[in-house]
């Protein structure tokens, strides 16, 4: 059986309760650390770890809290980034959902950590029935004296505030969060500084995603080498995936990462193969900003060797053969699937959430948009197709924060792994029907 370290007790009755989450162990993290350790080796734990960011960038969270700028006298933030808006991830949410304490836990131990005092939930506005669930979590938490002044009696004391944004993509980029959070326009910043010397309101702070602040609770009580045993190289850990399209039995999957894909997608303890017993022909790895790969690509890397669920395996090839762990959005898709019809959904979604601040990527997606619209409609030219390659290398590395990669990467890829089906669109000026999606969703304006 797969270790689950997170979400082994989603299916315990009522395990969202205080009472019934330290019934099954919970909270240990907290007791362990405040009572057992001074902050320093909690950090030196996770270090030893080698957890990896769960928010998509998969960097080194040990090393990230280490840069966390500490004047005399100048307030320190945790901030978790609960947005979860990237398309094919859902994950933070099924964890907050089912089992709020886990994150709640994680973030006492974590904030004691790094010495702050007060914290943040930052969760997307659309996730308001979950902000609901936090809220009464944080509630039972200080009436039993794990928040608020003198935490179980020590003398560290934390307060944790719950905060809805109101639904933009933006807002999850970690600088954009913190204007949202600030009460601003979320609009990213120019870094440097970042965050750990110049965060929220000016000072020191660290932002995490849910999953990663609740990795910590783990880590903690069973000890960072421990923890990375479970795992392969670089990638430790368990990794909670959300899969999603043409398999049998989409949903979260907690997995120890270094896992085959092939066993993820036709494993009977995972997605249970492809529904209707139909040809695998594309998946999108990490959530919507990184590359597609075609299926003989995502079964095996370009030298023949089983593809893995891990950041080295999947990033395997770089961009030419390879693609990304990113959030875990596992989005599988089957040979009736057409990619040009996919890619326009992702690129409506980046042309309507651009903040607007960088001309690339504000005019860009708007270009890469109306180029795709024009397949959609059967009125395409072939030279389309080198306009729509032309328009996303123009957004790549040319903007504030990273949006604009994340729209022009699916973009590129599509096209370098499904030049054909495009042309074949302009050449036989065929009409990709949009209608159920359109109908579906109403559309975004
Ligand atoms: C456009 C955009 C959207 C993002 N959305 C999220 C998000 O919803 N949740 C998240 O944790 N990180 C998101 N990120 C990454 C954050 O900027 C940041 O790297 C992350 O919260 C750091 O946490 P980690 O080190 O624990 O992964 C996004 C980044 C970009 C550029």
């Amino acid at each position: 059986m797969p270790r689950k370290l997170l979400i082994q007790n989603v299916d315990v009755p009522g395990i969202s309760s205080l009472e019934t989450y330290r019934a099954h162990g919970g909270y240990a993290s907290v007791e362990k650390a405040l009572k057992t350790m001074r902050p320093e080796d909690v950090v030196e734990e996770v270090k030893k770890s080698g957890l990896r960011g769960r928010g998509g960038a998969g960097f080194p969270t040990g090393l990230k809290w280490s840069f966390l700028a500490k004047p005399e006298g100048v307030p320190r933030y945790l901030v978790c980034n609960a947005d979860e808006s990237e398309p094919g991830t859902f994950k933070d949410r099924f964890l907050m959902e089912k089992t709020p304490h886990s994150l709640v836990e994680g973030m006492i131990t974590s904030a004691y950590a790094l010495g702050v005092h007060t914290s943040y939930i930052y969760i997307r506005g659309e996730f308001f029935y979950v902000a609901r669930i936090l809220e009464n979590a944080i509630k039972e938490a200080y009436a039993a004296g794990l928040l608020g002044k003198n935490i179980l009696g020590t003398d560290f004391s934390l307060d944790c505030h719950v905060h809805v944004g109101a639904g933009a993509y933006i807002c999850g980029e970690e600088t954009a969060l913190l204007e949202s959070l600030e009460g601003k326009r979320g609009n990213p910043r120019i870094k440097p500084p970042f965050p750990a010397v110049a965060g929220l309101y000016g000072c020191p702070t660290v932002v995490n995603n849910v999953e990663t602040i609740a990795a910590v609770a783990p880590i903690v009580n069973m000890g960072g080498d421990e923890y990375a045993k479970i795992g392969i190289g670089k990638s430790t850990g368990t990794k909670l995936i959300s899969a999603s399209g043409h398999i049998n039995k989409p949903g979260v999957y907690e997995i120890e990462l270094g896992l085959p894909v092939e066993e993820f997608i036709y494993g009977e303890e995972y997605c249970g193969g492809m529904r209707n017993g139909k040809k695998l022909k594309a998946v999108v790895a990490g959530g919507s900003s990184v590359p597609i790969l075609p299926a003989d690509l995502i079964l095996k890397t370009a030298n023949g060797e089983p593809r893995l669920m891990s950041y080295e395996s999947l990033g395997d090839g770089g961009f030419q053969t390879g693609t990304m762990l990113g959030s875990g959005g596992f989005i599988v898709m089957n040979e009736d699937t057409s990619i040009v019809k996919n890619l326009f959904t992702f690129t409506r979604f980046y042309h309507h959430e651009s903040c607007g601040q960088c001309s690339p990527c504000r005019e860009g997606t708007g270009w890469m948009e109306k180029i795709l619209q024009k397949f959609i409609n059967g009125t395409a030219q072939e030279s389309d197709v080198d306009l729509l390659w032309d328009v996303q290398g123009k957004i790549e590395g040319k903007t504030i924060c990273p949006f604009g990669e994340a729209a022009a990467w699916p973009v590129a890829a599509a096209i370098r792994h499904f030049k054909d089906e495009f042309l074949e669109i302009a050449r036989n000026k065929k009409f990709v029907d949009i209608s159920h999606y359109e109908k579906l969703n109403g559309g975004l304006s």
